[in-house]
C-alpha cells in the first residue's frame, strides 16, 4: 500500500509484517500478519509519529518521501520505545539527521540502551503542547500501556489521537486501513487476542489510561497497530473498555492436555455435559496443538473456564505448565473455574494446580477432580456434577 491519506495534513506511513512469524518472539502472526503504523503531520513543520519495525524501514520512508517530497523532518514523536515502533529510527535518522526527538523522561533512557541515540532530544510531560504551525500536539502519558515510556499524541485541531498500542490489534488490513472499509467482525479476534496477549497484564493501566483519554474529543482513532478509526472509534473504544473491565460473555473454555486420550476423554464428557447445562458457548482448546494465545483470547472472552491436564513425572504436563504461568500473570481472578488431573499412580498435577489456585487468587467451582487413567462411571458423574456446577457458577 502507498501511503494513505487521513486528514488534509495526515498520512499514515505505516507497513505491513507478513515477513515476523512470531510477534515479541512468541506470538504466531503468520496467518494474517501485523501492521506497524507511522504518521507523517505535513504542516509548517514536519512530525512524523512512530518507526516502524527495521526490516520495513525502506518502504515507511519511501512513503514519507512520497508526501513531504525534498521538505526536512522536524520532530520524530516516540510514543512507545518497544521496537516494533522504534527500530526503524537508525535508518530514518541516517535519512534526516538534524530531527528533533520527542519523548518523555522515561523514553530516552531506553533509546539509550537500545539505539545510543543521546542528542536532539525534545522531552515532554503530561499535557504539552507542541505547536507545527496549524497543527498543535497535545501529550498524554499512559504508562504500563504498555511500556513504562509509553505515551500517545493528540492532535488539537483535527481530533486525532495517536493512540500508539492502545486499540491496536493483530492482522494486517488489506486494500484499506480504515475501519468503515474493512468487515469489523473479522478483526475482533485478532483485537481481542492481541490485548489478551500484550496489553492483559496491565489491564487496570490500560482502564486508567482509557479513562483519562475519555475527557478529550476524539474524532479519529490513530493506533500503532490495526485499523485506523475514523468513522467509529466508539466500537474500537467500547471494546477496550469492557476487556480492560474484564467483562467476559456467557460461556466454558476447557484447556486441557493429554499424552493417551484419557484427560481428552475427561475434557470431551464435560464439553457435551456443558452443553446439555446451556451454558452457551463451549470451546475445546487441546493446550499441546494450539498456541496458548488463541486459548488465551477465548479466556478473556468467557466467564468460565477448566483446566484438565495429566501428570508428568510428578508435576503437571508441561504444555500445561506454560498456559497456567500466563495464566497467572494475566490473572483470571473475574473467571469460574474448575480442574480436573489425571494420573496412573503418583499423581502431581494437582499440586501444580493446587499452587496455580493459591498465587492466582482464583475462584474455583469445586475440588480438582482426581482421575485414574480412563475416566470410569464414576468420573462421567462427577465430570457432570462439575457442568452442573460451573453451569450454575456462571449464571
Ligand atoms: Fe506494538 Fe508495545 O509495541
Amino acid at each position: 500500500m502507498n501511503a494513505v491519506k487521513i486528514k488534509e495534513d495526515i498520512f499514515w506511513v505505516g507497513v505491513n509484517d507478513y515477513q515476523t512469524t512470531l510477534f515479541e518472539g512468541m506470538w504466531p502472526i503468520e496467518q494474517e500478519g501485523v501492521s506497524y503504523n507511522a504518521y507523517v503531520i505535513n504542516d509548517e513543520k514536519v512530525a512524523i509519529i512512530d518507526t516502524v519495525k527495521s526490516i520495513k524501514a525502506d518502504e515507511y520512508i519511501e512513503k514519507i518521501k512520497s508526501i513531504i517530497g525534498n521538505k526536512k523532518v522536524d520532530y520524530l514523536i516516540v510514543n512507545h520505545m518497544e521496537p516494533d515502533h522504534s527500530s526503524g529510527i537508525i535508518e530514518l535518522l541516517a535519512e534526516y539527521p538534524d530531527i528533533k526527538i520527542v519523548g518523555n523522561k522515561k523514553t530516552f533512557p531506553i533509546m539509550n540502551n537500545f539505539y545510543q541515540i543521546t542528542e536532539n532530544l525534545h522531552e515532554v510531560c503530561e499535557g504539552d503542547t507542541l505547536c507545527l504551525g496549524k497543527h498543535t500536539l497535545q501529550f498524554f502519558m499512559t504508562p504500563m500501556v504498555h511500556w513504562p515510556e509509553s505515551m500517545v499524541t493528540y492532535d488539537t485541531i483535527d481530533k486525532v489521537l495517536f493512540s500508539m498500542d492502545v486499540f491496536g490489534s493483530f492482522k494486517a488490513p488489506v486494500g484499506s486501513i480504515f475501519d468503515d472499509e474493512n468487515d469489523l467482525a473479522a478483526f475482533e479476534e485478532p483485537t481481542r487476542r492481541y490485548y489478551a496477549c500484550i496489553v492483559g497484564k496491565v489491564a487496570g493501566q490500560a482502564l486508567k489510561a482509557l479513562n483519562k483519554l475519555g475527557g478529550i474529543e476524539i474524532g479519529t482513532i490513530c493506533p500503532s497497530h490495526g485499523l485506523i478509526w475514523r468513522d467509529n472509534p466508539k466500537y474500537i473504544l467500547d471494546m477496550y473498555v469492557k476487556m480492560s473491565s474484564k467483562v467476559t460473555d456467557s460461556g466454558v473454555v476447557i484447556a486441557y492436555g493429554s499424552m493417551y486420550g484419557c484427560t481428552q476423554k475427561a475434557a470431551e464428557t464435560l464439553a457435551i455435559a456443558l452443553k446439555n447445562e446451556g451454558v452457551g458457548e463451549v470451546k475445546l482448546y487441546n493446550v499441546a496443538k494450539t498456541d496458548i494465545s488463541f486459548i488465551i483470547s477465548d479466556i478473556w472472552k468467557y466467564k468460565g473456564l477448566f483446566l484438565g491436564a495429566p501428570s508428568y513425572y510428578g508435576q503437571i504436563f508441561p504444555k500445561m505448565a506454560n498456559l497456567l504461568y500466563k495464566l497467572s500473570e494475566i490473572k483470571v481472578d473475574n473467571h469460574k473455574v474448575g480442574f480436573f488431573a489425571d494420573y496412573s499412580w503418583s499423581g502431581g498435577a494437582d499440586k501444580n494446580f493446587s499452587a496455580f489456585i493459591e498465587c492466582a487468587k482464583v475462584d474455583v467451582i469445586d475440588e480438582i477432580l482426581m482421575i485414574k487413567g480412563t475416566p470410569d462411571e464414576q468420573d462421567v458423574l462427577a465430570l457432570n456434577t462439575l457442568a452442573k456446577e460451573m453451569a450454575e457458577a456462571i449464571k
